[in-house]
This record gives C-alpha cells, sequence and structure tokens, in this order.
C-alpha cells in the first residue's frame, strides 16, 4: 500500500480525478487529494473528501494546516504524487521551480516520483513553451500519460483530453510496482517478535527488531513482487509495502500466514516466533503474593514446519525460507533445521554477535539451500536481503511452475 498525493488542476478533465482516486483505493493506496483554486471551479472539494476520506487541501495558509508544515510533511510521506489533469500553468509552474500554491510548493519539496496528465487544447499542448516545459520535467525523471485525442470541451478535435482514468492508475502502478526480477511474483514475509500473553499486563516476548524481515519484504517489493508482510508488535515502522498485517501472538502469525500462503510464490519467515507460549494465560492480572511462580508453558504451532509438511503431502506449494537463530554450531543446526521443516533456503543467522541478528541494522549469515552452504560477511540487513532474494530468483528460474491452491 502507497500513500499518493494526488493533485487536482483546473481543467474540464478534473471530474475524471474522482475515478482515478477511486482507481488507486481499489488497489489499495491511500489517496489525498490537493486541489488547486481554479480546480475547485470545476469539481467540489467535498466530492474528493467524500472518495478519499481524507481532507481534501485546497489551500497552501489554512488556519491550523500549517502547524507542522504540511506541505514539508506530505512531501517526506508520499509514495507518489500525481497530477491529473494537469494544466499548462501548472505544468509551467513545475518546470521553472515557481512555488505559489500547496500542489507546486509539494512538487519542490518531495523526492518522490512524480507523474503528470497533462490535458489542454490541441493548440496548447503543441505550443512551444509547454513543448519545452514538458521536455525539462522529463528530464528531470518526472513521468508523463500521454492526452488522449478525439472531441475536446472547448470544441476542437485533436489531441490534449485527459487519459482515461484506468491508464492514469495503470502508470502509477507501473511506477510503485516497477518491471523487476520480482514482477508478479507473490512474496509473504513474517517479520518481528511474537508476544505471548501471561496475563492482560505481561507478556513473553523476544528482541526482535523486524529489521530483517522488513528489509526482505522492502527489497522484494523493489524488485516488483507484490509483497503481503505479516508483522509481530515492533516499534520500527514496516515499509510500505502492498499488504501489512499486524499480529500478536504465535496463534495470530499462524493464522494470518497460513491464511495467504496459498496464494504466495514465495514464504520468508523471518518472524522470531515464541516456541512456548502460557498454556492458560490468567485472565486477571497475576498478583505478586507468592515467592515463587511457575509458569506452564504449551508448544506453539510451527508455522514454517506445517507450511512444509504442507507442501511435501499435497506436491505443491510456495518457496519456502526460514531463518535459523542460533548461538552455537550454527551451520549444522540450520542444516537440521532444514530438513527438518522441508524447506527450500535457511539462512543461518549467528545471533551471539554484537554486530548481528536481533535489533542491529547489521546482519552475518549463512545460506543453506539445496546445492550446499555459503557463508557471507558482515553487511547491512539490506544487503542481506538482496543476497537472499538473489537465491530465491535463482530458485524459481529451477522451478517455474509454483502451484497455488
Ligand atoms: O527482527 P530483527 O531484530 O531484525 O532480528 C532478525 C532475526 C534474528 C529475528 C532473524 O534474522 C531470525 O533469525 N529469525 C528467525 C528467528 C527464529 O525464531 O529462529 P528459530 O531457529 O527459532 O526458528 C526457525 C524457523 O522456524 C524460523 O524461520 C522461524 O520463523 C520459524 N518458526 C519458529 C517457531 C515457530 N513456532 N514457528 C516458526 O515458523
Amino acid at each position: 500500500m502507497a500513500l499518493i498525493a494526488l493533485g487536482v488542476t483546473g481543467g474540464i478533465g478534473a471530474y475524471k480525478a474522482v475515478e482515478v482516486a477511486r482507481g488507486l483505493q481499489k488497489r489499495g493506496h491511500e489517496v489525498v487529494a490537493i486541489m488547486t483554486a481554479s480546480a475547485t471551479r470545476f469539481v467540489g472539494p467535498l466530492t474528493f473528501e467524500a472518495i478519499t476520506r481524507r481532507r481534501v487541501i485546497t489551500d497552501q495558509f489554512e488556519p491550523g494546516a500549517n502547524a507542522d508544515i504540511e506541505h514539508i510533511a506530505l512531501a517526506s510521506s508520499i509514495n507518489l504524487l500525481i497530477v491529473a489533469p494537469a494544466t499548462a500553468n501548472l505544468i509551467g509552474k513545475f518546470a521553472n521551480g515557481l512555488a505559489d500554491d500547496f500542489l507546486s510548493t509539494l512538487y519542490t519539496a518531495t523526492r518522490a516520483p512524480v507523474l503528470v496528465a497533462p490535458a489542454m487544447n490541441t493548440q496548447m499542448f503543441a505550443h512551444e513553451a509547454v513543448r519545452r516545459n514538458l521536455e525539462t520535467l522529463a528530464a528531470r525523471g518526472v513521468r508523463f500519460v500521454e492526452p488522449g485525442e478525439g472531441y475536446l470541451a472547448c470544441g476542437w478535435i485533436g489531441k490534449g483530453r485527459l487519459a482515461e482514468p484506468d491508464e492514469i492508475v495503470a502508470a502509477a502502478e507501473s511506477i510503485l510496482h516497477p518491471a523487476g526480477p520480482l514482477r508478479g511474483k507473490r512474496v509473504l514475509v513474517a517479520a518481528g517478535p511474537t508476544f505471548e500473553d501471561l496475563d492482560p499486563v505481561r507478556y513473553l516476548g523476544n528482541r526482535s527488531s523486524g529489521r530483517m524481515g522488513f528489509a526482505i519484504a522492502e527489497e522484494a517489493e523493489r524488485r516488483g513482487a507484490d509483497v503481503t508482510l505479516v508483522a509481530g508488535p515492533t516499534s520500527v515502522e514496516p515499509p510500505a509495502v502492498r499488504s501489512v498485517l499486524r499480529v500478536r501472538g504465535a496463534a495470530d502469525m499462524h493464522r494470518a500466514v497460513l491464511e495467504h500462503a496459498s496464494a504466495a510464490d514465495v514464504v520468508v519467515m523471518a518472524a522470531a516466533v515464541a516456541d512456548y507460549a502460557p498454556a492458560e494465560p490468567a485472565r486477571q492480572k497475576i498478583s505478586k503474593d507468592v515467592e515463587t511462580l511457575t509458569l506452564v508453558l504449551k508448544r506453539t504451532p510451527d508455522i514454517l514446519g506445517n507450511l512444509g509438511r504442507q507442501r511435501l503431502a499435497s506436491g505443491k506449494g510456495p518457496l519456502l525460507v526460514g531463518f535459523a537463530a542460533e548461538t552455537e554450531q550454527v551451520v549444522e543446526r540450520a542444516r537440521a533445521k532444514r530438513e527438518e521443516k522441508h524447506v527450500d533456503l535457511i539462512v543461518a543467522n549467528d545471533v551471539s554477535r554484537s554486530d548481528a541478528g536481533f535489533d542491529v541494522d547489521t546482519n552475518v549469515v549463512t545460506i543453506v539451500g539445496p546445492e550446499g552452504s555459503e557463508s557471507l560477511p558482515l553487511q547491512s540487513k539490506s544487503r542481506v536481503a538482496g543476497e537472499i532474494l538473489d537465491r530465491v530468483e535463482r530458485l524459481l528460474l529451477k522451478q517455474p511452475v509454483v502451484s497455488h491452491s
């Protein structure tokens, strides 16, 4: 899921921007609409407010809106800026760095990709000044959805009509999910710890921050995959992948992973799932009036093991990647886990080191696969994610047909 700023400028095509907003939402994106003063003369902000369920930004200097300098806050949080329709005036302002309203200020302040759908009279679109401005923007990396040809509102016939909403949404999707080696693949990643409640205020947990799994989810998305991230309770923000499902305990994570695994091409279990949970969590806070307290714990479901067994029994299922967090005999134990859980790759993680494993930005791993094991040097978790996905891609090529149930 992405956060998309949809700029609407004053053209007759402004009504089509409502469909663009709906199309983006249908694909799971959040949309914040920004209307220029002239756009509001074509369509009422209320229409966009009702569709996006967010306040529509119509004025840079609205009282109360500047407490945290909204255009700067939005500029750093959006994943994409779309302008549809974009008038010759707006294109001129973007090309020349003029920032005299919210939309043009946002353009200069954001580093997110920009997609512009021009719409204007045929002669205006062909005018040298407009052509030059479009070239300037293209040279800066701005992407365009070409206007369509046909009967224009001004009575002319020619090129200038706003592209159809579906085309604009498709162009946005291809920017958000660029063609990459994992394009069209569905990747499910489980990350972070699980918390097993002892009573209404206490739990058993572990030190996983989610960083390793988040890096894999982010890298898979960057390579074009459709990513679902199942995240345990972490304070680190998960990346803005297509779908993020928050869970708490091992049982919740088990349910969420199993529900989505059958549609996935690849499942990566980077989560530190609790192996044991209180057999019966207390309904009330456990009082401290006893000297010693004995907890009765029961095994949690082995999520990865269940996926491996299911695949073995049915002969179909996603490619499986597990992790093995160990403090001794790291690679030997990882190899044993790979066999035991019937998975394709196991990432052996020496968690006894202070610069690897839990709650740090770096990791040292050995990847154990069908052809043996490869030890990698200390590197960032993003790089480790890349190394793991390189091997996943190679295995997918060898097993091109992954059946979904
Ligand atoms: O989150 P970070 O702070 O970035 O830390 C990253 C990490 C250390 C958590 C990660 O790199 C890692 O090693 N994750 C696996 C931790 C773990 O639980 O390992 P394990 O050896 O106990 O489990 C083996 C595999 O089975 C793992 O893929 C695990 O997700 C899975 N498992 C374990 C128990 C269980 N009940 N169900 C499972 O699916």
